[in-house]
């Protein structure tokens, strides 16, 4: 119960990594407030949560929406616990191809989200001594080949967003850190691939069988991986930690595929014939 008392704003919280996190924090003592466009499923966690999850209808590409989400949360005694995470996989075009407009859409949804979260937040939390502040960045921040350029840009700015706002806030007891989450299974890829609805959980199940195969770890990545890691920078286990992120990829970015699959060909392999 290392939140006991404390209260916190998850957006992206009617599914998946951010739906987890809720979930977590309620059952380490927060109070939660969901912030979602998915009104249904929001609405549905909510029901089902004893009156400790809330939904308000937000969405995070419009900045009073943020605001009043974060609003009201604080009116009810004050927030303490910031979870900047909703998202979608963005333009999926490549950098030569790509309209302004859908570069513009994908950074306000995954980046000036952020920001503008954190903005919102920070006079609150100063006015009530901290709080803490966990931003989800993705493998796709680190390298390429895991996501499309945009979205993959933006959650390198979330990363560097994270460092320089924790600077900013240090003075105000306010951490600001960042989970980086490997292949997560979760709906975000068949959205992405406007999957039908009545074929997703197939498709999911396709997509966690791949995911189980992607990295050195031999399971898929499931949203609680992530929200233990969220639950831990929300606490005071974490009061040390700021600027900072945490990787949970099951080992995804260790290195080349070769040094831990031994079915894939390596330079060495390749020389064996030789000897
Ligand atoms: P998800 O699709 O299960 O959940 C995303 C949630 O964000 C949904 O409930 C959706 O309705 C909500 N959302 C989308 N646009 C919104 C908007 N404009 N305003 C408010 N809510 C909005 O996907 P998942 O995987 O849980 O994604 C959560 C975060 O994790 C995203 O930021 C994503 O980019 C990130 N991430 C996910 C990874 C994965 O493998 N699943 C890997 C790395 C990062």
């Amino acid at each position: 119960m290392r939140l006991q008392g404390r209260r916190a704003v998850v957006t992206g919280g009617a599914s998946g990594i951010g739906r987890a996190t809720a979930l977590r924090l309620v059952d380490e003592g927060a109070e939660v407030w969901i912030g979602d466009i998915d009104t249904a499923a929001g609405e549905a966690i909510a029901a089902t949560s004893n009156g400790r999850i809330h939904f308000r209808h937000t969405d995070v590409t419009d900045a009073d929406s943020i605001k009043a989400l974060i609003e009201t949360a604080d009116a009810a005694g004050g927030l303490d616990i910031l979870f900047n995470n909703a998202g979608a996989g963005g333009a999926r075009e490549r950098i030569d191809e790509i309209a302004a407009a859908d570069w513009d859409r994908t950074q306000a949804l995954l980046l000036r989200s952020v920001a503008l979260g954190i903005r919102h937040a920070a006079p609150l939390m100063t006015a009530r001594g901290g709080g803490a502040i966990v931003n989800t960045s993705s493998v796709s921040a680190l390298g390429t080949g895991y996501a499309p350029i945009a979205y993959s840009t933006a959650k390198a700015g979330v990363l560097h967003l994270t460092k320089l706002a924790a600077a900013e806030l240090a003075r105000h007891n306010i951490r600001v850190n960042a989970v980086v989450p490997g292949f997560i299974t979760t709906n975000i890829f068949t959205r992405h691939l406007d999957v039908p609805e009545d074929r997703r959980q197939l498709a999911n199940q396709v997509i966690a069988g791949a995911a189980a195969r992607a990295q050195p770890v031999k399971r898929a990545g499931r949203p609680e991986d992530i929200a233990a890691a969220v639950a831990y920078l929300a606490s005071d286990d974490a009061a040390f930690v700021t600027g900072t992120h945490i990787l949970i990829d099951g080992g995804l970015t260790i290195g080349t595929r070769a040094s831990w699959d031994e079915n894939e060909p390596s330079l060495f392999s390749a020389l064996e014939a030789f000897q």
